[in-house]
C-alpha cells in the first residue's frame, strides 16, 4: 500500500504514510493562470495499492480528487481507496425544493468512476456514502476527542442540538461521564437560538462536541446558555473545523475555555488526530474485514 496525498490533506496523508509504515507519495498540483487544476502523482508507476488522501471541499479540491484518481488509476494502481477526511457537499443530500439538484449524490457518483473503497470521517450524514458502489465506511472521530480529553477533567458531554446527540453519547460513553443535548434553532445562516440546559450544568466543567464548526454561531449561543446555567468552564471539541469568515475569531471573549478540532481540515486548532483511525480502518480493509 501507499499513500498520496493530494494538496488539502498533505499533513494527515504523511502522518497516515508514517502510522502504516508504508511509502508516502506526493503530488505536484498547481494551478493554471487561468484557475484550472494541474496536478501529477509524483511516480513512473504505481505497482500497489494506492491510497487516495484529499478532502473533496471547497470545490477546487473535488477536481484534484476527481484527477488525481484518473491519474493514480492510469498508473496502474492495484486498487484505489480514496480517504476523504472531510466530505464536502454532505450536508446538501437531499432535494429540498423542486430545480434542486442532490448535490451529496451527484458527487459520490463522480467519485465512484475511478475508485474502489472509500473512507470518511463523521461525515454529515452518514446515507450520502450509499451512493458508493464500491465498499464505504464512515469513521467516527469520538475515541479520537475522548483521548484527547481524558485528563483534562470534563465532568459532562454535551452536543449542542439533538442531531448531534448520538456523538455526545459515543463521546460521554468513551469517558465514562453522563452526557446530554442541548436544544437549537437555527435564525440565520450565522446565528443560533439555544434553549436553556436541561442538564444540570452548575460548577461543572463541560465539553461540548459537533461534527463542524462552520461559522461559529452555535458555539458561541451553546456556550454562552451553558455559562448562563452556571457551567464552570465550557470546552468545545469538533470533527471539522471549517471555520468560515475568520469563525474562529468569534470564541474570543466568548465564554469558552478553548476549541479544538480533529485535523481533518487544516488550521490553527486541529490538534486531534484522526490518523490512527484512519490507518486501522485500512489495515481491516487489506485484512479484508469490510
Ligand atoms: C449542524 O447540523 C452541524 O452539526 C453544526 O452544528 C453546524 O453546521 C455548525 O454550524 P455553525 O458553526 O455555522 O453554527
Amino acid at each position: 500500500m501507499l499513500v498520496i496525498g493530494g494538496s488539502a490533506s498533505i499533513d494527515l496523508a504523511k502522518e497516515l504514510a508514517t502510522v502504516l509504515d508504508c511509502p508516502y507519495i506526493s503530488a505536484s498540483t498547481m494551478r493554471f493562470p487561468d484557475g484550472e487544476c494541474y496536478t501529477r502523482i509524483d511516480m513512473e508507476k504505481i505497482d500497489d495499492d494506492a491510497v487516495i488522501v484529499q478532502n473533496t471541499f471547497p470545490d477546487g479540491n473535488l477536481v484534484e480528487m476527481f484527477l488525481l484518481q484518473d491519474a493514480a488509476r492510469r498508473l496502474g494502481a492495484k486498487s484505489i481507496t480514496l480517504v476523504i477526511p472531510y466530505f464536502g457537499y454532505a450536508r446538501q443530500d437531499r432535494v429540498f425544493k423542486p430545480g434542486e439538484p442532490e448535490s451529496a449524490k451527484i458527487m459520490c457518483k463522480m467519485l465512484d468512476m475511478n475508485c474502489d473503497r472509500v473512507i470518511t470521517v463523521d461525515i454529515h450524514k452518514e446515507v450520502v456514502l450509499d451512493n458508493f458502489t464500491c465498499p464505504h465506511k464512515d469513521l467516527k472521530a469520538a475515541m479520537a476527542i475522548a483521548d484527547y480529553f481524558a485528563e483534562k477533567g470534563i465532568d459532562i458531554v454535551l452536543s449542542p442540538d439533538i442531531g448531534a446527540a448520538g456523538r455526545a453519547k459515543e463521546v460521554g460513553d468513551y469517558m465514562g461521564l453522563p452526557y446530554d443535548h442541548l436544544n437549537k434553532t437555527r435564525l440565520s445562516g450565522t446565528d443560533v437560538k439555544i434553549a436553556p440546559a436541561t442538564a444540570d450544568v452548575k460548577g461543572k466543567n463541560v465539553l461540548i462536541v459537533d461534527d463542524m464548526i462552520a461559522t461559529g454561531g452555535t458555539i458561541v449561543a451553546a456556550s454562552a446558555a451553558l455559562k448562563e446555567a452556571g457551567a464552570s468552564a465550557v470546552y468545545v471539541a469538533c470533527t471539522h473545523g471549517v471555520f468560515v469568515n475568520n469563525a474562529l475569531e468569534r470564541f474570543t471573549g466568548s465564554p469558552v475555555e478553548s476549541v479544538l478540532s480533529c485535523n481533518t481540515l487544516n488550521n490553527a486548532v486541529s490538534h486531534i488526530s484522526v490518523a490512527g483511525l484512519v490507518a486501522d480502518a485500512l489495515k481491516d480493509a487489506f485484512a479484508g474485514k469490510w
